[in-house]
């Protein structure tokens, strides 16, 4: 049996999956994450096999005794601020995204035998992606593009963790979702973030347990040193646009959420950091690829209960809600100015300079 699995960040949306899978087959699992309130109760739900280590990775001493006691044999570099609360806090989204990676990488390199290191890099390398324009799908070689901070920060991190002389893999993630509506926490930040982007981006989405089940496999599979792409099969590959609607008629809410606005066919920028994504090397190396789309659609109609009678009657009422709470509700122009609605409230999304 392999070694001790260092996961950080273990307690988030692909951290909380990754953990069970690797219990799942058997594993030895330390969760590094913050200790919080909401962190400390989903430590009580751990599975076997599985003991938690609290560390803020921005302090350097913590993350040095965390690897020295737990000397794990690979770290899952998960822990990360992503958007969009990454605009709300840009210098300690910094700190953690980018410097906590230096110096995690940094204390790995110095051990007695230096762990394995799998970072969860992000679609969002290369940046924006127009469809009109952009010839798709992305693979490991299409140039990374800063765009805005959170394309920024992977970047960044994954070229920390490249240029390191540890045994390291890349997984980028398409968009990650979950059948489980408690898994993806409500907030209106969100809400609001996802009414910004354009309705005819490219977004390939896929399931947290196929990201969960590509993560395990990447810990033992004849795969160091490469870039792999982790998103669904081919029903996966969807429109922004499409996804929120689909899942929230799954659960009931059929035609409860209003329609975005459409991107600018003749901007280069004014686009979100996602596209479809050339899974091929990443299938066969880790063959994670389980849930199709309309898998998850029906398995979340399944999950949704009597909600999903109840729903309907509520539908036009929410519709209304969330219109005028809405990026573009009274907004001149005709097209997406994701860039734009994020800097007007939630914070400046700008690459740091
Ligand atoms: N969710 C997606 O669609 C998606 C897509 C592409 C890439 N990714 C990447 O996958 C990784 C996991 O994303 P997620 O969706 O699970 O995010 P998440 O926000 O659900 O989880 C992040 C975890 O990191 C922890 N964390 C934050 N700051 C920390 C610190 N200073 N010290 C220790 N832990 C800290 C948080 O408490 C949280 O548990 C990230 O690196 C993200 O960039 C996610």
């Amino acid at each position: 049996m392999p070694g001790t699995v260092l996961v950080t960040g273990g307690f988030g949306l692909v951290g909380s999956a990754t953990v069970r899978r690797l219990a799942e087959l058997g594993r030895t699992v330390v969760v590094a994450d913050l200790d919080t309130p909401a962190n400390r109760k989903a430590a009580e739900q751990l599975p076997g096999g599985v003991t938690v280590h609290w560390a803020d990775l921005t302090d350097a001493e913590q993350t040095g005794r965390l690897v020295a006691e737990v000397a794990p044999e690979v770290i899952v570099h998960l822990a990360a601020i992503i958007p969009p609360g990454i605009y709300k806090n840009r210098a300690l989204a910094r700190r953690v995204n980018v410097d906590a990676t230096a110096t995690l990488v940094r204390i790995a390199e110095s051990q007695p035998a230096p762990p394995r290191f799998v970072q969860a890099s992000s679609n969002a390398v290369y940046g924006a992606r127009n469809p009109h324009r952009a010839t798709g799908p992305v693979t490991a070689d299409t140039p990374m593009k800063h765009s805005d901070l959170y394309s920024a920060h992977k970047a960044e991190a994954e070229t920390i963790v490249r240029d390191s002389s540890l045994n390291w893999v890349v997984l980028r993630l398409g968009g990650v979702l979950s059948v489980d509506p408690d898994a993806i926490p409500f907030s209106i930040d969100a809400l609001y973030f996802e009414s910004t982007l354009p309705t005819d981006g490219r977004l390939h989405t896929v399931d947290v347990r196929d990201v969960a089940w590509a993560f395990a496999a990447a810990t033992t599979a004849d795969v160091v040193g490469e870039i792999l792409l982790i998103a669904g099969d081919d029903s996966h590959r969807v429109l922004q646009g499409q996804v929120g609607p689909a899942l929230a008629a799954a659960r009931g809410l059929r035609n409860g959420l209003p329609t975005g606005r459409k991107g600018d066919p003749d901007s280069d920028e004014d686009w979100f950091v996602t596209d479809w994504m050339d899974t091929t090397r990443a299938q066969e190396a880790l063959n994670f690829q389980h849930h199709s789309w309309q898998d998850m659609l029906d398995e979340a109609a399944r999950r949704a209960g009597p909600a999903r009678y109840v729903l309907p009657l509520a539908a036009p009422l929410v519709k209304a809600i969330l219109q005028r709470r809405a990026a573009y509700w009274k907004q001149p122009g005709k097209y997406a100015d994701p860039w734009g609605a994020v800097r007007r409230k939630l914070g400046d999304p700008s690459p740091d300079s």
